[in-house]
Formats: C-alpha cells, structure tokens, sequence
C-alpha cells in the first residue's frame, strides 16, 4: 500500500495471504486465499456510493459489537472479516479483474476504496461494493516524491468502522492487486482473539526496504488486519495521529505511526507477502523458470490457481520434496502450481530456499537483499531444474483425491553432458493429493511427496500428503 496508489510494481508485486511453509521455491508465486461471508445482504446493484457524508457524520460504531454475545465464542469465519480495499480510478479496469480473482460477492464484505468515481459495468456486481474516500485536502503531506493518496488510503480503516457494520471481528486491508486467498486467511485470523488488540501482517522480503520503512510495519500489499477493537481505538486518534506524520511516504507506515503511539506492535504472519522484488526476465529466461508462469500474462497466470485454490486451498503452493531413485532426480512439488525436476540429489534444506530468479526493490540481485535466504541462479547447466506448470485440476475418480495435471514450460535445453535419464522425456506430471483443509490447524510441517511408479510413457505420477510420523526427506 504505497502512496502511488499501488502501481509502483504493477504485475510482480501480488500478494498473498498465506502459505505457511515461506517457500521460496514457489515464491515466483506467492499468492493466496480468498474466504467465504456472511448473512448480510448487501445490494450488489448499488455499487458505488458517496462516502463523504457517511465519513464525516456517520455512526461512530457501538462499543459492544458483537463482543458480549454467545456469537463470540464460535470460531472466526468468513463473514466476521470486512475487507477494506485500496484502488483508484486511474487503474481500476485492469485491477478489478485481480479483485474478482478472489473475491466471493455473497459470502464476503467489505468495500473498494476508490478517489473517484468510475464508470460502473454490468459484470461488476460480482466485485465488492465501491465507495468513494472522503476528502483529505485539508491534511499535511510533506513527503518529497510520494503522493498524498497515502492519506485518504491510510484512512480506510477509520472509514470501514464508521459505515457501522455489524458482528465484525477483524478488517482486513489490502491493494487492489493484493490476491487473497480468503480461506488460509480465516484459518490464520482464527488464531488469534478478535476480542484483544491485534495488528498482523507482515514486513516486507526486501531488507533493504524494511530498512528503509521499518521491520515493525505491515506491509499494505501484502494485506494486514485489524481486530475490531482495535480499530475503534485507531479510528478515534487517526486524524490527528495523520497529522504528526505529514513526512511519511505511504499509507500502511502511518498506520504503524499510529499503531506506535497505541502501542500494539506487529504480530507477524507469514502467510502476508508484500513481495517488492521484481522477476527477472532475463535470468527466468535463462533458468527456463518464470515467476508465475511466464509465458501467460499475469492475469491468465493467476486464474489457473483458482481451480486448485477453490479445491484444497490449504495446499495451494505447498511445496513438497521427494526422490525418484531410480533415476537420480529430486523432484520439488509447489501444489497447484509447479513442478520442477532436478537432476541429481539436492539436499532438503538446499530445495527450501528459493533461487534468486528476482532482484529486489532496489533492482539488486546480491544475497543480502532479502530477508530470507536464497540460492544463487548461477548452476551448472545439468542442474538447472525443468518447470512444469499446472495445466488442469479436476475430482480423481477414485477416492476423494484431486488430480493435478502439470506441463512443461519451454523447449529444455539438451546439452548436459552428465550420463543419467533426462526428464525431457517426462512430457506430463500427475499429481494426486487428497484435499485437507485441516493442514494449518496442525504444528507446521511440510507435506511429502512420493514417486509413484507410472505404466504411461513420459508421464510422471507423484502422490502428495502427509508425511509419516518419522518419515524423512533423504536418500
Ligand atoms: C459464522 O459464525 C457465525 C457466528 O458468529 C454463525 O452464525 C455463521 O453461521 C457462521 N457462518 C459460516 C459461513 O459458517
Ligand atoms: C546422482 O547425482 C549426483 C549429483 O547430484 C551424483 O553425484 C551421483 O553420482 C548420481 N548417482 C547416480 C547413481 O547416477
């Protein structure tokens, strides 16, 4: 959520709430999950609304919420969460079609902020409501080379909570190009008592900009919430809280301001990722993987995640490792996503870290600018692993299984000298997984994989799920 009103890293920087493994091996994906809402009815045929009025007269929420009532002790779900989302009217055409990627208009709420009014089409009754922020001329912004967007974005929060709507537990901000994935966010807002003072999300993988912003902020894109009375305490300081930081650059560090001076710090999730890096083309192109499935645009890339996601979205871009001896290759599963298939044996904790086929925020491709660790691109050429992206996921006819269906992503490269089997000649990979959507309520452990032996010709057929009690990732 920075002050450009989100364009700054246009397509790269999607967000994602929520894998739980930070595996970066499928971070050339981050994304996440969507949720499902309430009995509220909304009028979906009202689409935009003037919020001025309601911002500067409306309700000031009753304390009691839905807090003192039985209600409170069941478990969070979809519809206690109201989503506040951040977009402008320079850039809604193309990001609303991110939005309608997750959003679910009759279980979920919430709005999509905008600074102005915008021309509404039919099909769009399928994305939240639109509202239109109130004015905030009369705040200071002095920061050199932001925008004062920063402003009116920084205020939604404060403007969600005064529309008065009822039995929430948590706002949930996020840009208009943040992916949710709204049922791995319920799992992770379930966590936690709604009831307290609560703000999550998370910092940025970028170091250097968590130097440049702070390490005790949440990142806007990658989304953040807010638990309910939180947000009652925030609304009646925001405004003037604003105007103490007329120097900040963005919206989501004001909030931190404020947070600072509430003295709530940063719960961190991990599962909210900002991802300011930026994906290489050219090193993709060299390493024959992308970022999101390179030959598609963006949005073509994302809207294959949503079969996968609506099937099992607690597996969706897990990564799993596993062996197939007899051909010495280590195999590394991101469900729902990709396949890679590395010559040779790679070790567990070498396959969890993500190669650097980005650079970061500020266009370097050194180690030290991320904060998490990654591994050189720079590979012999026979270990350069061969992608293969998801193609379909449908219903097994056997069991309760999903099978995922997975191609490969370019001509591979022929001229590896070593003398083993080349998975050029693996053409399709199947992947079964039966769909658990407990796997975050457990203790965080990846899932595994196994080799299955397979009768088709070039089709390798691996089995993803739980691991054994002492099952381990070795040969
Ligand atoms: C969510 O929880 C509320 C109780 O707070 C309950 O009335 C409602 O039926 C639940 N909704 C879903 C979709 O489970
Ligand atoms: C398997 O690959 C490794 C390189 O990762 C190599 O050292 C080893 O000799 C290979 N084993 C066989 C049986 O080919």
């Amino acid at each position: 959520m920075k002050a450009k009103d989100s364009n700054y890293c246009s397509l790269k920087r999607i967000i994602a709430c929520l894998f739980i493994f930070m595996n970066l091996s499928y971070l050339f994906a981050f994304i996440y999950q969507p949720y499902y809402c309430p009995k509220q009815s909304f009028s979906f045929s009202v689409h935009q609304q003037d919020n001025s009025a309601i911002s500067s007269l409306g309700p000031t929420p009753k304390k009691t919420n839905s807090n003192t009532t039985p209600n409170s002790l069941e478990k969070t779900n979809l519809s206690h969460i109201v989503f506040g989302i951040a977009a402008s009217a320079k850039l809604w055409n193309k990001r609303k079609q991110y939005i309608s990627l997750w959003w679910r208009p009759n279980e979920m709420r919430g709005n999509v902020w905008l600074d102005e009014h915008v021309k509404v089409e039919p099909n769009d009754n399928d994305l939240p409501p639109l509202r239109i922020s109130s004015d905030t001329s009369k705040f200071k912004y002095k920061r050199k080379g932001g925008h004062r967007s920063a402003i009116r974005i920084t205020r939604i929060v404060s403007e969600t909570l005064r529309l008065g709507m009822k039995d929430v537990r948590w706002f949930v901000m996020g840009d208009d190009d943040t992916f949710f994935v709204p049922d791995n966010l319920v799992k992770v807002l379930q966590k936690y008592d709604h009831n307290s003072y609560y703000y999550i999300g998370s910092t940025s993988e970028s170091h250097l900009q968590n130097i440049d912003f702070s390490y005790n902020m949440a990142y806007g894109g990658g989304g953040f919430a807010i638990s309910y009375p939180l947000a009652v305490a925030l609304e009646k300081m925001q405004d003037k809280c604003i105007q103490r930081y007329p120097g900040l650059y963005g919206s989501d560090d004001r909030i931190q301001a404020c947070m600072a001076e509430l003295g709530v710090p940063l719960t961190k999730e991990k599962g909210f990722h900002q991802v300011s890096f930026f994906f290489s083309k050219l090193i993709c192109m060299k390493l024959r993987t992308s970022f999101l499935f390179v030959p598609l645009n963006f949005l073509k890339a994302l809207k294959r995640l949503r079969r996968p996601m609506k099937m099992d979205s607690a597996g969706l871009m897990q990564q799993s490792i596993c062996y197939d001896k007899n051909r010495n290759w280590t195999v590394s599963v991101s469900w729902g996503y990709v396949v890679q298939i590395f010559q040779g044996t790679f070790l567990a904790r070498d396959m969890e870290l993500p190669r650097r086929t980005f650079v970061d925020w500020h266009h370097k491709v050194d180690d030290i600018a991320f904060s998490f660790n990654t591994r050189p691109n720079s590979m012999h050429k026979c270990e350069i692993p061969f992608v293969y992206y998801i193609s379909t996921a449908t219903k097994s006819s056997n069991k309760n299984e999903i099978a995922t269906e997975y191609l490969p992503y370019q001509t591979p490269l022929s001229n590896c000298e070593w003398q083993m089997s080349t998975p050029p000649q693996i053409k399709r990979v199947e992947v079964y997984k039966t769909p658990n959507p407990y796997l975050w309520d457990k203790p965080p452990r990846r899932n595994c994989c196994r080799i299955l032996p397979g009768n088709k010709r070039g089709t390798m057929v691996i089995d993803v799920g739980e691991c054994k009690e002492d099952e381990i990732i070795a040969l």
